[in-house]
């Protein structure tokens, strides 16, 4: 399966004792320092632990926890200021256009003179393009929206076969800026949430994408995130720990997400109930009323394992209004239904964009 992955990542360790102390009884994190968590540092990568999670419990008396520094390399870089310095470009020759009164293959001598119409449909360009270039923050936006654009000005002026100025000026640069846009901006990326129970899964299903192997993990205290690509898109995921203490803290990374990622284990039929509550928690923040649900029904390869459709129904997913959800079947230790689900991710996320 092709799957490139990029990351960029600082990792160190330093010992519990700094941070959380020994734990007694079922409470795993008596003493939550929850200034840290939500900044950029975060603890629990599983790639510096060797300690088997089955003894999680043990391990929390002088467990070693990581810090991670996440910290993006594609802003600011070379291929963001040349498309920006493209569409820069293209704003000034629609400028030119208009300014002149002259198409610009028409400047060159390429053309017949434009009929006032074609040089309407210029100016429109031009407004439109200027408008979602400096409208949108981020350079995936500007990307995505300058794509959409000729489609845009397409669906208001039918194609007229007589009039072949018009399809030159529009289509053509339509088309040139399609070339331009793909070229210099980063491919399309979307931020997904992964939530859940405690032990459901998460962060084994995290590496397992990443990594394509299995890691051995331990209660994820603040987050793990990484960015895999599939199938043309980046797909940042924030894998956020589920323990019962620190789920408040889930809020902190509904911001911008597009995609929910809420992760059950399927053999736990007496927490399906709290997994219950705490997804239709979540789904009722108005933060994360656009964003898409994909459910794992994770530890398929378990015995009496709840199928897909039982959680479904445990979940009360059939109750959700106005959401686009899934659910699929998965097992992070063979990887079974975790590429389907990107499968529907990638298809709904980006559609429901559109
Ligand atoms: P928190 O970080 O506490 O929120 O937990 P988590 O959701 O990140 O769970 P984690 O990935 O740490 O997995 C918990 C345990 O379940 C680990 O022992 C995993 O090996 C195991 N596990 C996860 N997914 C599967 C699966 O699909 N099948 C089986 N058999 N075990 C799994
Ligand atoms: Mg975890």
């Amino acid at each position: 399966m092709a799957v490139a992955q990029i990351s960029a990542s600082l990792s160190l360790s330093i010992r519990a004792a700094s941070g959380i102390s020994s734990a007694a009884g079922p409470a795993r994190l008596p003493h939550f320092n929850s200034g840290r968590i939500g900044a950029t540092f975060a603890s629990g990568s599983p790639l510096i632990i060797k300690r088997a999670y089955q003894q999680r419990n043990a391990a929390c008396k002088s467990m070693p926890i990581s810090i991670r520094c996440e910290q993006s390399t594609k802003e600011g870089g070379l291929d963001v200021w040349l498309g920006r310095l493209a569409m820069i470009g293209f704003a000034v020759a629609i400028g030119v256009e208009v300014s002149t009164g002259k198409g610009l293959l028409e400047n060159f001598g390429l053309t017949s003179p434009l009929p006032t119409a074609a040089l309407g449909v210029t100016a429109l360009v031009g407004v439109l393009t200027a408008v979602f270039i400096f409208q949108s923050g981020s350079e995936k936006k500007q990307a995505n929206r300058i794509l959409a654009l000729p489609t845009y000005v397409a669906s208001m002026f039918p194609y007229d076969a007589n009039n072949s100025c018009c399809r030159t000026s529009v289509f053509g640069m339509g088309g040139a800026v399609s070339r331009i846009a793909k070229r210099f901006f980063p491919k399309n990326g979307v931020r997904i949430l992964m939530v859940g129970l405690d032990a459901s899964g998460k962060t084994t299903i995290l590496y397992k994408l990443k990594l394509g192997d299995i890691v051995n993990t331990i209660p994820t205290i603040g987050f793990n995130v990484e960015t895999i690509e599939y199938k043309n898109i980046t797909f940042t995921i924030w894998d956020v720990g589920g323990q019962d203490k620190i789920r408040p803290l889930w809020r902190h990374y509904f911001q911008n997400t597009q995609g929910i990622i809420f992760v059950v284990d399927s053999i736990d039929r007496e927490r399906i109930s709290e997994a219950r509550n705490e997804l239709h928690c979540i789904l009722s923040e108005s933060e994360l009323s656009n964003a898409t649900l994909l459910v794992f029904a994770n530890k398929q390869d378990l015995p009496h394992a709840m199928s897909s459709s039982e959680v479904a129904d445990k979940l009360a997913l059939h109750l959700l209004r106005n959401r686009f959800w899934y659910i699929q079947s998965t097992s992070a230790t063979t990887g079974q239904g975790l590429y389907e689900g990107l499968d529907w991710l990638s298809d709904n996320i980006v559609n429901n964009k559109a």
